[in-house]
């Protein structure tokens, strides 16, 4: 767990890349790690997120945003994003500065609780002074992962188009 890196994906983890993204799809077919699916190849998916910025399913606009895998001993263990600025009152209620996820096979063993730990140190570095990250109520290791990184529950919403209750939280940093 001391050895864990979170970089930016470059050209020479395609192949790992490939094989984490297959396991996450095989795992969930819904799951879309870092929106890949709609790439054509690997290249594309590099040079898209190499610009920082990516088109959020509500705002429907591109937000900048930086996306990074994380590594142990070479391998991809997870992937997460962070959206540098979020306007409040559109995505606030929805999606939050960040998503992440972990490979199936390495759940549950503090993976995702340093990753955003990680992430949160970037989050900081870009000059964020709190974050705010939801979550469906369904989903307990993620409500886990954020409230073991500080997360305050603010309120609990119901979205109807996803028939989910979204916890949402804040993260002060
Ligand atoms: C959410 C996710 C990133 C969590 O990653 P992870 O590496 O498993 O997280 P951690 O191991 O750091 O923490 C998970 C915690 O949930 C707990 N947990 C998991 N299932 C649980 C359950 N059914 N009941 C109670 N606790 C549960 C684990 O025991 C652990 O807590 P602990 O460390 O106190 O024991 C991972 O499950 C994932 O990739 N899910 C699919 C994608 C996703 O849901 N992304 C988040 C969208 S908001």
């Amino acid at each position: 767990m001391e050895n864990l890196i979170l970089r930016f994906p470059t050209l020479e983890d395609k192949d790992n890349w490939l094989k984490y993204y297959r396991s996450f799809k095989k795992s969930n077919s819904d799951s879309d790690p870092l929106n890949y699916s709609k790439y054509k190849n690997y290249e594309k998916f590099l040079i898209d997120i190499g610009k920082q910025e990516c088109l959020t399913k509500k705002a429907k606009k591109n937000i900048a945003t930086s996306s990074y895998i994380l590594l142990e001993k070479g391998n991809i263990i997870g992937h997460i994003f962070i959206h540098h600025y979020i306007d409040l009152s559109i995505l606030k209620d929805y999606e939050g500065h960040i998503g992440y996820g972990i490979k199936p096979q390495e759940r549950n063993k503090g993976y995702g609780t340093k990753m955003l730990s990680l992430a949160l140190d970037k989050c900081h570095d870009l000059g964020l002074k709190e974050v705010y990250i939801s979550c469906d109520k369904n989903n307990i290791s993620s409500s886990k992962v954020i409230e073991k990184n500080n997360g305050k529950l603010l309120e609990e919403v119901y979205i109807p188009e996803e028939n989910i209750i979204l916890k949402k939280y804040k993260i002060v940093l």
